[in-house]
């Protein structure tokens, strides 16, 4: 039976709720709930999350893939399933070719809007998901991107061997498959110019087309950094005065993604930089990337100056993604501020194509720019909460940490499908606080495509609360002008633990100190098109 069952991006709630509504649940006794909530003493406790995929085949990662006709395409179709499992595709825009691994390539002929329909299939069963893609100019990043940065890793002191092994590592850890696509250097790679004024690797890095070639046959995309400044943030070479050429260079290495960090550019302009100024550097680079035949993401770091959400994503910049804060850090306060405080005002700003950055996933064994290898110094909860807080406001998520060394639970944390659903929804709609309750409760909510919305309920304080939605009405403001509010008694589903709690009209649960609670409320009226 499961088998036959088609697999769209929100066929699986479908089924679940349908499973939810039979069971009937009955919603959290609040006081027994919040005797179970007392706050953990010594060793640190883990939140209850799901493990594991089930052996009959899953679509993973975004529903929607944007490029420019005529350049180079390459998307490795997230899938899971039990090996040998056979990935088809029907619909592809004439100039695009996919493999039975579901690894397509090529260059799209024409612009428009192509609905291309997966189908995988192994011995446990199969399934279906309609991939949209969309072919023009600035169409890159139509959901947020996901991958991993090595500057929280291995600092300036990465090499082609590290980044090799990450790319290995998404693949064989299974990351790959639930979306994570790029393997991004961050500074230190660069080694100077040529007597000709081109931009070359360390020797630690060797050859960037042989690194970058290795990358994409992962399936997986590259990214590089630089800087608008002469100087880079750590003292290397940036692209002031070469723009052009650097662009070319990346173009023919094959890069697929470029961080552009302010960094010393700051000499460049007066103490207090008008708009113009600010937005010069980026326009500048920003045409240069157009004059190359070649699709390059563009993430805008400038830790959020001159308010770059009002114009990073416009004309004459396009960016992809912009850092709204400062740089994050592996504790809670600096969780709290850039994932917070800074993101609060701004979802006004994010959509597809353009996102609000609150920087990386503070996750697993980095250096976190402490000069030695090291966990995280974030709680278990506080690790989940930031997963939870970055998937509601549809952020980027960028790992950069030594992937070898993922523990059980980190991994855990990333490849929860349904979690990472909120963050790649194909709407875009940046999630919003709704309500701020007794002893650092908050809760927040974002609409979904299916019709359903996502809410979570954050516990910012130092003690175990109980947070709830004392009605869905509470969620209405996030719905957008037209879509039907959700009334009365719907199904709850629990994203972590993957799990359906029946039908509710309100909801409260406990929930321990910076920790969070990920839900989906209402039912889904996505069927396959
Ligand atoms: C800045 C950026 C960081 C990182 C470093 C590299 O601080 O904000 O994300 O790229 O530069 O030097």
């Amino acid at each position: 039976m499961r088998g036959k069952q088609l697999m769209s991006c929100t066929r699986r709630e479908v089924i679940l709720t349908t499973a939810a509504l039979l069971m009937a649940g009955t919603p959290a006794n609040s006081d027994t709930a919040a005797a179970a909530a007392k706050e953990p003493v010594g060793q640190p406790t883990y939140p209850e999350i799901a493990s594991g995929d089930p052996e009959s085949p899953e679509f993973h990662g975004p529903c929607v893939m944007g490029a420019t006709p005529g350049r180079d395409f390459l998307f490795q179709v997230p899938h899971t399933g039990l090996a040998p499992l056979v990935v088809s595709a029907s619909g592809l825009p004439a100039g695009l070719r996919m493999n039975d691994t579901g690894l397509i390539t090529g260059k799209i002929e024409r612009a428009g809007v192509y609905k291309v329909r997966l189908t995988a299939v192994n011995r446990a069963g199969n399934a279906r998901r309609t991939l949209r893609i969309v072919a023009g100019a600035h169409k890159l990043a139509l959901t947020p991107p996901m991958g991993w940065n090595s500057w929280y890793a291995y600092s300036t002191g990465n090499t082609a061997a590290l980044t090799r092994a990450a790319g290995d590592a998404l693949v064989k850890k299974g990351l790959a498959a639930k979306g994570f696509m790029y393997v991004n250097l961050d500074d230190g790679w660069q080694g100077g110019r040529s007597a000709s004024g081109e931009i070359r690797p360390t020797a630690k890095f060797g050859d960037m087309h042989k690194l970058i070639a290795h990358i994409h046959r992962l399936g997986l995309r590259f990214g590089i950094y630089s800087s608008p400044g002469p100087k880079t943030c750590a003292g290397h070479t940036g692209s002031w005065g070469h723009e052009l050429l650097d662009a070319r260079t990346y173009a023919r290495w094959g890069v697929d993604f470029l961080k552009y960090d302010w960094c010393s550019y700051r000499i460049e302009v007066p103490r207090h930089p008008d708009l113009e100024q600010y937005i010069k550097p980026y326009a500048v680079m920003r045409r240069a990337l157009d004059s190359v035949d070649r699709d390059m993401f563009f993430s805008l770091c400038q830790y959020g100056m001159s308010h770059v959400w009002t114009w990073g994503g416009k004309a004459p910049v396009f960016g992809n993604m912009w850092r709204t804060s400062g740089d994050i850090i592996d504790t809670w306060q600096a969780i709290s501020h850039n994932g917070f405080d800074s993101e609060r005002q701004l979802y006004p700003f994010a959509g597809p194509g353009h996102w609000n950055d609150p920087c990386m996933l503070m996750l697993g064994y980095g250096k976190f720019r402490s000069g030695f290898l090291r966990p995280t110094r974030l709680t278990p909860h506080e690790q989940q909460l930031q997963v939870t807080l970055w998937c509601m406001l549809a952020a980027p998520l960028v790992l950069s940490c030594d992937l070898e060394r993922l523990d059980p639970f980190t991994l855990d944390l990333v490849t929860n499908t349904e979690v990472l659903a909120v963050d790649q929804d194909e709407m875009g709609i940046q999630g919003q606080c709704v309500d701020r309750q007794a002893g650092g409760i908050e809760v927040w909510a974002r609409p979904l495509w299916d019709g359903t919305v996502a809410a979570a309920i954050f516990n910012r304080g130092p003690k175990a609360q109980r947070g709830h939605i004392a009605s869905w009405d509470m969620l209405t403001p996030v719905l957008r002008a037209g879509a039907k509010p959700l009334l009365g008694s719907q199904p709850v589903r629990d994203l972590w633990k993957r799990k359906s709690l029946g039908e509710m009209r309100s909801f409260i649960a406990p929930v321990l100190s910076h920790g969070a609670v990920l839900l989906k409320i209402g039912t889904s009226r996505q069927t396959e098109s």
